[in-house]
């Protein structure tokens, strides 16, 4: 038998989360065409993967990627060199459609960029980008409930939407989904939406009804109120008949570090009546825009950019204070527009909520921040090297089932997320005994260690030591497809 690339002696890690297996995986065009022992065949291509595993390529359940898959590989390096084949994108309520920005969106929507990057009227039009110009990863969408307010209420959006204005992000919603959009995403804790009462939400959710596609929410209070927002989510998903997804599940700030038993538990009796799965980042420290009105001297925060004073990238927001000689939130001020590291979970918590059956492995990863939380560049082989080698948190196999199957199953992604013939071939192929995370607070812009080659659909995107290829094998991804 031939084919066009042959893995050879590879542990090979099917993404189902079953134990491992040796033996050899043979791709012809974009799939898989054989596992096993491929003794009797030979590959246009032949990789010795000896002592190497070779697994699913990773689908990065949480991203802010909606515009770095528009500008081709060198913005995707950051994540093909974790081995990521596939980004959801759209997350936190922030969608690059279906809306076009007369002049600098208000935070977080920012986080995208300026007006400059707003230019899709319709999803239809993302699409239509993405198609015309493939990024090397694959795209599944979600619509953002913040993009949609901006389009529906125009700058006046610190208030409840009226039912018309609820109405139209609705109809909008619909649109999309129909276009090709994987789900609907809030950002409840942002001003942006934090008014938009349950209703609101409920009444644009709507447009799921019957689509098998996900809620996905980044929840109005991931500290205090936490139990409260897990609530509130799991009423969104159950009235309008939609799959849940929380985002980065957290509890914030050091009185409520512990909580991740409560919180867990009340997820889990969910997950009995309702679909329910969660994401999470491997570290104890988020990343979003500055909010003056949120920084508090018991969580230490780093400056990732600011628009007045972009030589502070990757300074202590204490420091610029105490050199300016002012309290922390006025320095906040004098930063704005601005993006920050915030260190405010739980190292207990991070573990106990990763662990967790439910969980999935997303990076939330900021690719325009000019000094970027580490988890851009490290979320993956973090989890791989640092959680399962040196701790022992969860079994590899358990590990890759994060970042693939479980995820592609909670996606709806079929022939995507696991090793069987038939199956297209994203593949990662990495040495478990050297992948590591190398990017961390102080250089977070490195590629990690121990991720050989990665491939999408069947074609080489990633290899160490030489960066992404010119493949553009990407395609946008929805339920079913
Ligand atoms: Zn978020
Ligand atoms: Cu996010």
């Amino acid at each position: 038998m031939r084919c066009d690339l042959i893995l050879r002696d590879a542990i090979i890690i099917d993404g189902t989360g079953g134990p491992r297996s040796r033996g050899d995986v043979a791709v012809t065009g974009d799939r898989i065409v054989g596992t096993g022992d491929l003794g009797a065949w030979s590959g246009e291509r032949e990789v010795i993967a000896t002592g190497k595993v070779v697994s699913p390529g990773f689908i990065d359940a949480h991203t802010h990627d909606d515009r770095a898959v528009l500008c081709g590989p060198a913005c995707m390096l950051c994540k093909m060199s974790q081995g990521v084949t596939t980004v959801v994108v759209g997350n936190c309520g922030i969608s690059l459609s279906p809306v076009r920005m007369k002049s600098r969106p208000i935070p977080p929507l920012d986080l995208l960029g300026d007006e400059s990057w707003w230019t899709f009227d319709s999803f239809a039009e993302y699409r239509e980008r993405l198609t015309n110009e493939p990024s090397p990863v694959n795209t599944l969408a979600l619509i953002g409930h913040m993009s949609l307010r901006v389009e529906a209420m125009g700058g006046d959006m610190l208030r409840p939407a009226t039912d018309g204005e609820a109405h139209k992000m609705q109809t909008r919603l619909r649109e999309a989904l129909q276009q090709g959009g994987a789900g609907f995403s809030t950002g409840l804790y942002y001003p942006p939406s934090h008014q938009a009462p349950t209703d609101e939400v409920i009444a644009v959710a709507e447009a799921l009804r019957g689509t098998g596609k996900l809620y996905v929410t980044h929840m109005r209070d991931e500290g205090d109120g936490v139990i409260a927002s897990i609530e509130e989510t799991l009423k969104i998903g159950r009235d309008v008949g939609a799959p849940v997804v929380i985002s980065h599940h957290k509890c914030t700030f050091p009185h409520n570090f512990g909580r991740s038993t409560e919180t867990l538990a009340l997820i889990e009796k969910a997950s009995a009546s309702q679909k329910v799965d969660f994401d999470v980042y491997p570290y104890v420290a988020g990343s979003t825009v500055l909010m003056p009105d949120k920084v508090k001297p018991t969580v230490p925060t780093k400056i990732t950019w600011s628009i007045p004073h972009p030589e502070l990238s990757g300074r202590w927001l204490k420091d610029i204070a105490a050199e300016w000689g002012v309290d922390i939130i006025e320095a906040s001020k004098r930063l704005l527009p601005a993006g920050a590291i915030y260190f405010q979970m739980d190292e207990a918590d991070v573990r106990r909520i990763m662990a967790h059956p439910l969980s999935m492995i997303g990076s939330d990863g900021l690719p325009h921040d000019a000094f970027p939380h580490p988890r851009l560049w490290g979320a993956f082989p973090r989890v791989l090297g640092h959680y399962v080698r040196d701790i022992g948190l969860f079994p590899l196999e358990i590990a890759v089932h994060k970042m693939t199957g479980r995820v592609a199953d909670v996606f709806g992604l079929t022939d995507r997320g696991v090793i069987r013939t038939g199956a297209i071939a994203d593949l990662v192929l990495f040495d478990p005994e050297t992948v590591r995370d190398a990017a961390d607070f102080d250089n977070p812009t490195l590629p990690a260690d121990g991720i050989a080659e990665t491939w999408v659909a069947g074609q080489s995107a990633y290899v160490h030591g030489h960066g992404a290829t010119e493949a553009r094998a990407g395609r946008l991804l929805t339920k079913g497809a």
